[in-house]
């Protein structure tokens, strides 16, 4: 029996972005054994595949001439623990907010200060999604994946990954080659609370809170991210647009001289994360549009959909804040979000 796509399948609703764009095929996969019976039918053969998520980190640049896949495979569970960790194992298609608060209230912490990004425990890996102080490697064990080409299901362990920051094999080498089906985390017995990035210290010491639990750490990024982030649901828009760039020593020195305001992150290896928001803002970007885009008034990082727009929209006012801000700091924005 033929696999059950459905054609012409309209992507709008399944963009945090709403950006308007059909997949000539579409599927939901339930199960990684439906996706392997899928590949092994031949009917993927010669085919662009997509795969989405929760749709969250992505710029749909128009209609997909394309199979696009949506990943809904479920199921949470914990396999096993060792003296210092627990090992929790989720579906690729489980929400990640919902896992990550699950996890606290089962008594498992350790991915507290990742709560409320949006999207789905599949799509974690492959940008290695990362906030207030952790990326998502910290607390990785392995994953599962099929591979779109043989079929087989393929375990990565954490160096098979690559991962970088916002970066993983997913999205270089290995990009479109495989789906996600399942996650291990490895979760800390000896809890310690990670408080050290300036947003959370002042958030939880303006609720009172010295020795933090990790709900209590979790509750207060959850309402420091409501704060600052614009909400998807009212006004589309996949999160950071552009990575903080980082620059050398030597590079950093000479801004400094001319920025004597501009924050910097020191990084392990002497290089210098700056933060691009405070670019994009002092370049004037702030709260301004461009048609039906505009840069987020609460938060400069943050690209968001006016009503209307079109990835080429998105993509011309992506341009215009790039070219200001190399002409002004000499330093080159990159994408975030994954363009399609
Ligand atoms: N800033 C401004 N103006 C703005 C926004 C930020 O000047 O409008 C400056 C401030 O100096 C601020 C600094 O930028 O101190 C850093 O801002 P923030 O703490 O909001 O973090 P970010 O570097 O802009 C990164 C991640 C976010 C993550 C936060 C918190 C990237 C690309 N983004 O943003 O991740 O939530 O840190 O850890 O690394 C995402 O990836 O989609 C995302 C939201």
């Amino acid at each position: 029996m033929p696999f059950p796509f459905q054609q012409d399948f309209p992507l709008a609703p399944l963009n945090t972005f709403g950006l308007p764009a059909q997949a000539r095929r579409y599927a939901e996969i339930q199960s990684p054994g439906q996706l392997v019976q899928l590949v092994r039918s031949g009917e993927l053969e010669g085919e662009r595949v997509i795969v989405l998520g929760g749709g969250s980190n992505v710029v749909l640049s128009g209609d997909l001439d394309a199979t696009v896949l949506r990943i809904c495979i479920r199921g949470r569970e914990l396999i096993g623990s060792d003296d210092d960790h627990h090992f929790v194992r989720a579906g690729g298609g489980e929400n990640w907010p919902d896992f990550v608060r699950w996890t606290l209230e089962m008594g498992w912490p350790g991915l507290e200060n990742l709560s409320l990004i949006p999207g789905t425990v599949g799509a974690a890996p492959v940008q290695n999604i990362g906030a207030y102080g952790m990326e998502v490697y910290e607390r990785f064990l392995l994953l599962e994946a099929v591979d779109l080409k043989s079929g087989a299901i393929i375990s990565f362990s954490f160096d098979d990954c690559h991962f970088g920051y916002r970066d993983s094999v997913f999205k270089q080498e290995a990009a479109g080659r495989f789906v996600i089906t399942a996650v291990t985390f490895r979760l800390p017995k000896r809890w310690t609370p990670l408080t050290r990035y300036l947003d959370v210290s002042r958030e939880l010491a303006a609720r009172g809170i010295i020795d933090p639990t990790p709900l209590q750490i979790s509750d207060a990024i959850i309402s420091i991210r409501q704060r600052k982030l614009p909400d998807q649901a009212i006004q589309g828009n996949a999160g950071s647009f552009f990575k903080n760039p980082v620059v050398s020593a030597e590079c950093f020195d000479k801004l400094l001289a001319r920025h004597p305001a501009i924050p910097s992150f020191r990084q392990l290896d002497g290089s210098i994360k700056l933060a691009a928001g405070w670019l994009i803002e002092e370049a004037g970007w702030k709260g301004r549009a461009l048609g039906t885009v505009g840069v987020s008034a609460d938060h400069a990082l943050v690209l968001v959909n006016l009503g209307g727009a079109t990835g080429a929209d998105v993509l011309a006012l992506a341009d215009a804040v790039g070219r200001d801000v190399a002409d002004r700091f000499g330093v080159h924005l990159e994408m975030e979000p994954i363009l399609l």
